[in-house]
């Protein structure tokens, strides 16, 4: 039996928040029809967040009014207060993925918040989206170093995670928003977490910016997490993070993760024409090594 690892494609989110370029909704759509028919079942479609913020995603709504909504297929949408949930909620997004920092310069920059205040926020936002029925997931920001506090506690994290396993979070991630944590970190913080929210599925966000993510992902997976964030291309970062990079790129951690029998699902040759088509639309290369290199001969 072949382990399957499921892989959150988080371009059209991440990947697109931060790129110089302004996709019309009609680019944004297209791209994600053609990751549908790359073979992603998750997905951050957009997020509802102040469009003062971030620009790039003040048209999610518009984005989630037409794409197509293919049953088993997860659309997600980012949050981090009770007016993105509810507009989440309104757009049709089939999930909410709650955003919580470990941080507490990263919290104030991001979003005005302590790391407790992110955490009281899920337990007041949480509701709703269970009303609504809609699955709920959370991400712990800055979860392995904050761009202006430097270390985070892991004890903090595993904190977090434990008020958001109560809030009724089903999945948490945890982010390496600045792209800095290491394999044997990201080993200890997750089994760290797992001691203190032991009811929840785990899902590992990964920023290449610092060339160690292929390396983390490794890592998350021996310490069996089995759901990964990743972008098409590369592309991605975060506007309130300096000097951000893109997430580890999707036809990567595919190549890599498929090479040692794991099934993701995903069709890798479909996975690289996206990321060229991406680059087109973009207007400048992605940083995938895949694009650049290929399939293994
Ligand atoms: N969607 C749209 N607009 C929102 C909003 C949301 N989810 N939340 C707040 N706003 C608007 C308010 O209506 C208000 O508008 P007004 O000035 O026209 O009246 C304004 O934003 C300020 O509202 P306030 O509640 O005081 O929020 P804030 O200024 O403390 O900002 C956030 C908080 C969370 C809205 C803001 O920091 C933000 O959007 N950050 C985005 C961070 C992000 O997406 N990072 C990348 C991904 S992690
Ligand atoms: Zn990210």
């Amino acid at each position: 039996m072949t382990a399957r690892i499921d892989i959150v494609e988080v371009g059209p989110r991440d990947g697109l928040q931060n790129d110089a370029a302004n996709l019309s909704v009609a680019q944004k759509v297209e791209f994600i029809h053609r990751l549908d028919a790359a073979g992603v079942r998750r997905m951050e479609t957009g997020s509802f967040v102040s469009p003062r913020a971030v620009p790039k995603m003040a048209d999610s709504a518009e984005v989630f009014r037409n794409i197509n909504k293919d049953e088993g297929r997860s659309r997600i949408a980012l949050a981090l207060n009770e007016k993105g949930v509810r507009r989440a909620i309104d757009a049709g997004a089939d999930e909410i993925n709650f955003v919580l920092v470990a941080g507490e310069g990263f919290g104030q920059r991001n979003q005005g918040m302590s790391p407790q205040e992110t955490a009281d926020m899920l337990a007041l936002c949480a509701p709703l989206a269970h009303d609504a029925n809609i699955a709920l997931s959370a991400t712990i920001s800055v979860a392995f170093g904050d761009p202006y506090d430097g270390e985070v506690d892991p004890a903090i994290v595993a904190n977090l995670a434990a008020q958001a396993q109560r809030a009724g979070a089903a999945e948490i991630a945890l982010g390496d928003t600045i792209g800095v944590a290491t394999p044997w970190q990201v080993r200890d913080v997750f089994e760290r977490v797992r001691i203190e929210a032991p009811d929840v599925y785990l899902r590992a966000h990964f920023h290449d910016t610092r060339g160690s993510a292929l390396g983390n992902v490794y890592a998350a997976i021996e310490a069996g997490v089995n759901i990964i964030d990743a972008s098409c291309g590369g592309i991605g970062g975060c506007p309130f993070a300096p000097a951000a990079t893109g997430n580890v790129a999707t036809e990567d951690v595919v190549f890599m993760l498929e090479r040692a029998g794991f099934d993701t699902g995903i069709d890798l040759d479909r996975m690289i024409d996206t990321a060229k088509w991406l680059e087109t639309v973009l207007g400048h290369p992605v940083s995938s090594s895949l694009v650049r290199a290929g399939r293994f001969p």
